[in-house]
């Protein structure tokens, strides 16, 4: 059988598994092209949270990280939240735990404290507020004036907010592997290949790379711009998995991506046959427990007021 036979096998069942379930597929931008083509939703991490926060489904199938099934999870507890891939994870958000916060907190007992939301479900608990890069300009923005932030754990996401806000933020010295790995060159050279293009930067990146940017967005936002844009060609500086969108919704225009390493190896852990068994056996599942998802909770509702 051709790899094509079976990948039209599998998406077939996977449709009569979902039905059966009552379950819903929800994929990040960065998942692969054949996983994106699978899922009722695709969006970036904001779009999924208020997803799974109004889904009727009985089961949420989330194609993403782990950070991701973990907030499906703390908005929807009644919900069967299953992670085809159960070691898919995020470097980035295991670069703060809880007992860090809480330690930072003593040092910084004023502060409020904003985690991105590729955060541990613990650190959510012990956050003030959450964000997203689609909005942590505008979460920022409502805090009170009068007290200093932590922003947590993406240095490069606290730096941009901090410049876009004027307000002083203390970052955590996180980062993500795949976005930090780009360099201003990357972008020089991407652009005397290509100077008409416009040059689209997710705000993990450096900030040399961001002061590259004619625009800076989340991967949903990157999408909007693009599709509204009159430009015919763009730069892309974030994970390749979003090729797939932006080809999607602007067949007639070219997308160069600034660099071959802009790959997450976590979001390319999910494939058909990992989603298949999941609807079957109904695991691996993602839960947390009552009292930190109640504290997490908060933490995300409180960003989902905002925005
Ligand atoms: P967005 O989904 O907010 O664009 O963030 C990208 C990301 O790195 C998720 O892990
Ligand atoms: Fe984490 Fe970066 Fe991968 Fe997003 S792209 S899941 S931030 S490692």
């Amino acid at each position: 059988m051709s790899d094509q036979t079976r990948a039209q096998e599998l998406a077939g069942e996977i449709r009569r598994l979902k039905k059966e379930r009552h379950a819903v597929i929800l994929a990040h931008t960065y998942q692969p092209p054949e996983i994106q083509e699978i899922a009722d939703y695709v969006g970036d991490s904001l779009g999924l949270s208020r997803q799974a926060a109004c889904s009727d489904a009985e089961v949420i199938v989330f194609c993403g990280v782990h950070f991701m099934a973990e907030s499906a999870f703390i908005l929807s507890p009644e919900k069967t939240v299953l992670l085809p891939e159960i070691n898919a994870g995020c470097p980035m958000a295991d670069m703060i735990t809880a007992p860090e916060l809480r330690q930072k907190k003593q040092e910084l007992p004023d502060a409020t404290v904003v985690c991105y939301v590729n955060t541990s479900a613990e650190v959510k608990a012990e956050s003030d507020i959450a964000c997203t890069s689609a909005n942590a300009v505008q979460v920022v923005a409502s805090l009170p004036e009068d007290r200093p932030i932590l922003f947590v754990p993406d240095r490069n996401l606290g730096n941009y907010v901090a410049a876009r806000t004027g307000r002083e933020i203390i970052c955590w010295e996180g980062f993500c592997g795949t976005h930090n790995r780009l360099a201003a060159d990357d972008i020089l050279k991407a652009k005397s290949q290509h100077p008409r293009a416009l040059v689209l930067v997710h705000p993990e990146c450096r900030p040399e790379v961001v002061a590259l940017a004619d625009t800076v967005a989340s991967t949903t936002g990157m999408i909007r711009f693009a599709a509204g844009s009159k430009a015919r060609e763009f730069i892309i500086d974030t994970e390749r998995g979003i090729l797939h969108q932006l080809r999607k919704h602007c067949p007639d225009k070219e997308f160069y991506l600034a660099s071959e390493e802009l790959i997450c190896p976590n979001m390319k852990l999910t494939t058909l046959e990992k989603v298949q068994r999941a609807l079957e056996s109904l695991e691996p599942r993602v839960t947390v427990p009552e009292e930190t998802r109640k504290r997490a909770e908060r933490c995300l509702e409180r960003m989902l007021e905002v925005t």
